[in-house]
Formats: structure tokens, sequence, C-alpha cells
């Protein structure tokens, strides 16, 4: 099975320190349990206070252009407060106001879009899943017991397939890809000055063919939504680092490693940055994926939807995340040689598809892997988390 690698704003099984977490159950499990449970919820209690959040993260603010136009020194410190931000908090934002215009087009043109019928969006799905439409329901976490409340489209690079409303929603589109592929291929440069590592180690394939743009629609919560349906449950995502532009209706929220969820905003003219597991693997934990969600954060935002969108840097299939040396040094440096190699199982020598395809597995995106495909991963230290159905099928596997 060829899946091309892409990011992904659905969440993933393996959460450190999550706040609940319910037992794992594969997509169409949890899609009946929500369905057997019908419950109707009056609007009130829509949002109980408890789940609002108030309280900001307080993500850094960069200006690229200052690290760029700064000298030697200046910008030695500059990169570390960028490197810095990213590995303590996991989450920073960058000005970016060269985007603002082609941003404003891009939620126009997708507000247009996911006001379609559902019958008309229907036409733009794809089998696979990888691009196109998505509709409600298609997406599940492991471990949660109700689907994510979104409808999504997939623009893959040189995507052809473009809905025919709006009609510049192709051009827009491909536009945005190309400028935040670029973007992309700066701000990895970056990250691998903070890491001390030649650019080719870390920059390199991210300007070819595997970067993906997700456009989503939160709608707008309704009284009868119950009450543990969000917008999208907790997960890290899959890709090296994700962009996207602070949107009117907050929502994205961050789990801090003290286990508080705040939530994450920016300027306008700004874009939010994080990084995803592939970037994690690279440099052993050094730079986490934080675990994020996206929910309706109340208030006055109580009856509001939400347009986000995401786009998601990869590597190619075939690059290695075995973890640089460097980054082992300094994570390990303070670890005794037990610790060290007990740390140290997290993050085997796979490549980019194989740490994709294990972690599709365990969210139920592949339902039904083969033997082959779980003897394989579960040899190379992946599939440390998989779906029940997957243990029970292939018990002698995961005994052994
Ligand atoms: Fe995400």
């Amino acid at each position: 099975m060829q899946i091309t690698t892409f990011g992904s704003d659905s969440p993933p099984f393996i959460q450190r320190n999550p706040p609940s977490t319910p037992p794992p159950s594969p997509v169409q499990d949890s899609i009946s349990q929500a369905n057997q449970n019908p419950s109707i919820y009056p609007a009130a209690s829509i949002l109980p206070g408890s789940l609002a959040i108030e309280e900001d993260a307080h993500i850094p603010l960069f200006d690229l252009d200052d690290i760029e136009n700064a000298p030697t020194e200046i910008r030695k410190e500059l990169i570390k407060q960028f490197g810095d931000g990213l590995k303590d908090i996991g989450f920073i934002a960058i000005k970016a106001p060269s985007l603002s215009a082609i941003i404003k087009d891009v939620t126009k043109s997708m507000k247009t879009y996911f006001a379609l019928p559902l019958e008309e969006k229907m036409k733009d799905w794809n089998s696979d899943n990888s691009k196109g439409f998505s509709e409600q329901g298609r997406e599940t976490a492991a471990g949660a017991t109700h689907a994510d409340r979104k409808e999504t489209f997939f623009v893959p690079p040189h995507f052809k397939k473009w809905p025919q409303t709006p009609p510049e929603f192709g051009q827009v589109m491909e536009r945005y890809h190309t400028e935040l592929t670029n973007l992309a291929i700066k701000v990895m440069r970056y990250v691998a000055e903070y890491l001390e590592e030649p650019t080719e180690n870390v920059s390199e394939t991210i300007d070819t063919a595997y970067n993906l743009l997700r456009l989503a629609y939160y709608p707008a919560p309704k009284s009868e939504d119950h009450p543990d349906s969000v917008w999208a449950n907790a997960h890290e995502d899959l890709n090296a680092l994700t962009l996207l532009p602070p949107t009117k209706v907050p929502g994205l929220q961050l789990f801090t490693k003290d286990e508080r969820w705040l939530s994450v905003t920016a300027p306008e003219g700004s874009l939010i940055l994080n990084t995803g597991l592939q970037l994690e693997r690279l440099t052993a934990g050094l730079i986490k994926a934080t675990l994020h969600r996206v929910q309706n954060p109340g208030g006055k935002y109580t009856y509001q939807a939400r347009h986000s969108s995401i786009f998601f840097a990869s590597w190619a299939p075939e690059k290695s995340l075995a973890p640089l040396k460097k980054c082992v040094e300094k994570i390990t440096e303070n670890m005794s040689e037990e610790e060290r190699t007990t740390y140290l199982l997290q993050y085997p020598d796979v490549t980019v598809q194989e740490n994709l395809i294990s972690r599709l597995i365990e969210m139920g995106t592949i339902p039904n892997p083969t033997r082959e495909q779980v003897a394989e991963l579960h040899q190379k230290g992946l599939l440390q988390r998989p779906p029940l159905h997957v243990v029970e099928e292939f018990s002698d596997l995961f005994n052994s």
C-alpha cells in the first residue's frame, strides 16, 4: 500500500500525559458508540465551564527578517530563542505580513466552499481520503469516543481536481501552497542552525512533493452535539512542522508540560508554527511534538464556526528519522547508560513512511493492516500503541 506522507489534524494515539484517555477503539467502533448514545444536551451544557479555556499560552513571536539581518552574535541569540521556543513550548509565531493578502483570499474561498450543500461537496470526496473533501465523522481519534466535528479539504502538491465553486479556489490554494512551502524551507534552515546541523540534514526534501495543505471547517456547535464531541481531539501532528494563520474565532489549545490546556493565539499578520512527530524523532525528542486540540472556546464564541488553513511541511517518505547524533548527546547528557538505552528505544531508526503507516494504523485510518505490515513495523520498534483489534488479530506478533 502506497500512502504519501501527510501531516494530520487527526489525533494520533500516543499521548504524553493526556488529561483523559478513554480505552482505545477503532474508528468505526467509536462512531457506532456515539450513534448508540444520541443524548440530547441543552444548549447551555454544550460547553461547561470546565471546558472553557481563557488562559493564553503566550507563545513567542519572531520576525524572520530580524534574524536574517542581524549581526552574527545577535543572530545566534535570536536563533537560540527561536529554537528554545520550539523545544520548550512546541508552538511559536512568526510575523508574515506579506502573506496577509493571500491568507485573506484563502479564508474567503474556503468559507464560500464549505457553505455549499454537503451533496455538492461530496462530489470532491476521494476514496483514499488523502485529497479533496472529507465530511464530518470521517475522523475519530484512536482512544476517543466521538468523531471530530469538522469538514476538511486536503490539497496535496500538484492537485488538479479543484471544486467548481468558488471559481478562484484552485488558483488561490495553489499560490498559498507555494508561499508556505517557501516559508517552511526558510524556517527549517533556522531549525538546522539551532540544532547545529548541516542544512541538508534538516531542510532537505521539504521543497519537494510532500507538503500538504488542509482546509478545515469546524461548524458552530449545536444543541444536539454531545459535550464530548469537539472540533479536533487532542493529537500531535504527524509531519515535520505545521504553519497556520491565527483565526478570528479561537479554539486552538496546547497542552503544557505542567499539564494545563492553554489557548494558542497570535497577532494578525503572523503565522503560528508548531512541530510534529517527524522532527521529534529526528531530534530524539529534543524538539517534541506538542499535544494540541481544537475546540470551541465558549463565551461569545459558543455558536460560532471556525475556518482554518493548515499547512503541513513534511520530509520525503524515504528519509531516515534516525535521531541526529548531536541531539542524542544533548538530550541524554545527564542520563546513565541504562537510562539512555531505555530512552532511545522510543526513537528507532525508521523512515518517514514507516512512521506514518504505523501512526495511521494506531489511529485506525488504516483499519486492516496486513500481517507483513504489522510484523515489520513492530519489529522496528513502531506500533507501540496498536488498536485493540490489531493486537487481537496478530496477538502472536505482539506476544513474541
Ligand atoms: Fe494538529
